[in-house]
C-alpha cells in the first residue's frame, strides 16, 4: 500500500464525525468598502453535503470567485454564517482558521500558481507546509499525490519547464497531497486545452470518487454538465440549483446529494 492511501503520518483529530466534507452557509452577506462600495453576495445561504461534487456557474462578476473565498476561509463574510468541516468560522481566530484550511481544504486555481523556479516536488511538497508534517514525509507524500495525477516522471522538473496541462496537474496534486476533506477551485480549466481541462476534469472526478468534496467554479458548459449538482449564481444570490440523477458510480449513492437544498434559494 502507498504511503499517499495510508493518509498523513499523524492523523489530526477530526471534527464531528461526518461533518468532514461538509460546506454550510447561511445567509452570508460580502460587502467590499470600495469606494465604490460593491455587495458582491447578498445573503446566500447553500449546503454541499459530504462527498458532493458541485458545479458554480454564472457571468462574470457574479460572486462566483468571492463565495468561493468564503467556502475555503480565504475571506472573512461581512455577515451571516459559515461553518466548513463542521465548524463555525466566525468562532476561529485567524490562526485557528488557517490550520482547519491546512487540514480540511485544498485550491486549485486557474493561474496555477506555481513557485517557478521549484520542481514539481518541492511545489507539491510545499502544500504541507504548514501541517507540522516533517520534511522527509512531506517529499515522500508529495512524490504519491504526483504518481497519483499521472506525473510520476516529471517529480524533478522545474515548473517552468511543465506544459500548462502538466503545472495543472502539479496544482491539483499540491491541492490533494494533504488528503482534504474539500477541494475548491476556481476556473481550473481556464487556461487550458480541451485536452488537458478533459484530464483536470478527470482527476477532479476521482477525487471525488475517493470521498473528497468538490465545489468548481466553471465557465464552461461542457465540464459544469457533468457534475452532479450545478449551482447557478447571479448578481451575488443564488438563482438555480440543479442536481442531475444520481450517479451509480457518486461516492454514497443511496444519500440525497444535499438534503440542505431547501435552504439554499432554490427558486
Ligand atoms: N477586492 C474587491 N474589492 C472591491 N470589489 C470587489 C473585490 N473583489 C471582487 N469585487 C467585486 O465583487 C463582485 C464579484 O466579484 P467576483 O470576483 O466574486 O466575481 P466572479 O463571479 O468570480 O467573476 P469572474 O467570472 O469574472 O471571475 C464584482 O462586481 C467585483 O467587481
Ligand atoms: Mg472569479
Amino acid at each position: 500500500m502507498s504511503l499517499f492511501a495510508r493518509g498523513r503520518p499523524e492523523e489530526p483529530p477530526t471534527e464531528t464525525p461526518g461533518t468532514g466534507g461538509v460546506i454550510a452557509l447561511r445567509d452570508v452577506v460580502r460587502d467590499y468598502a470600495g469606494p465604490p462600495p460593491v455587495r458582491a453576495l447578498h445573503g446566500v445561504s447553500l449546503h454541499i453535503a459530504d462527498g458532493e461534487l458541485a458545479a458554480i456557474v454564472g457571468p462574470s462578476g457574479s460572486g462566483k470567485s468571492t463565495l468561493l473565498h468564503i467556502m475555503g476561509t480565504l475571506d472573512r463574510a461581512t455577515s451571516g454564517q459559515v461553518r466548513i468541516a463542521g465548524r463555525d468560522v466566525a468562532t476561529l481566530s485567524d490562526a485557528e482558521l488557517s490550520a482547519l484550511r491546512a487540514r480540511s481544504i485544498g485550491f486549485v486555481f486557474q493561474e496555477f500558481f506555481l513557485l517557478e523556479a521549484e520542481t514539481a516536488l518541492d511545489n507539491v511538497a510545499d502544500g504541507l507546509l504548514y501541517t507540522g508534517i516533517p520534511a522527509r514525509d512531506r517529499r515522500l507524500l508529495a512524490r504519491d499525490a504526483l504518481e497519483r495525477v499521472g506525473l510520476g516522471h516529471r517529480i524533478g522538473h522545474p515548473a517552468t519547464k511543465l506544459s500548462g496541462g502538466e503545472r495543472q496537474r502539479v496544482a491539483v496534486a499540491r491541492a490533494i497531497v494533504g488528503r482534504p476533506a474539500i477541494v475548491l477551485a476556481d476556473e481550473p480549466t481556464g487556461n487550458l486545452d480541451s485536452r488537458s481541462s478533459e484530464e483536470i476534469v478527470g482527476l477532479l472526478e476521482d477525487m471525488n470518487r475517493d470521498g473528497i468534496t468538490i465545489v468548481v467554479i466553471t465557465h464552461n458548459p461542457e465540464v459544469a454538465d457533468r457534475f452532479p449538482r450545478r449551482i447557478g449564481i447571479r448578481d451575488g444570490g443564488i438563482e438555480g440549483d440543479a442536481t442531475a440523477a444520481v450517479r451509480p458510480d457518486a461516492p454514497d449513492a443511496s444519500r440525497p446529494l444535499h438534503p440542505g437544498a431547501a435552504e439554499g434559494g432554490e427558486p
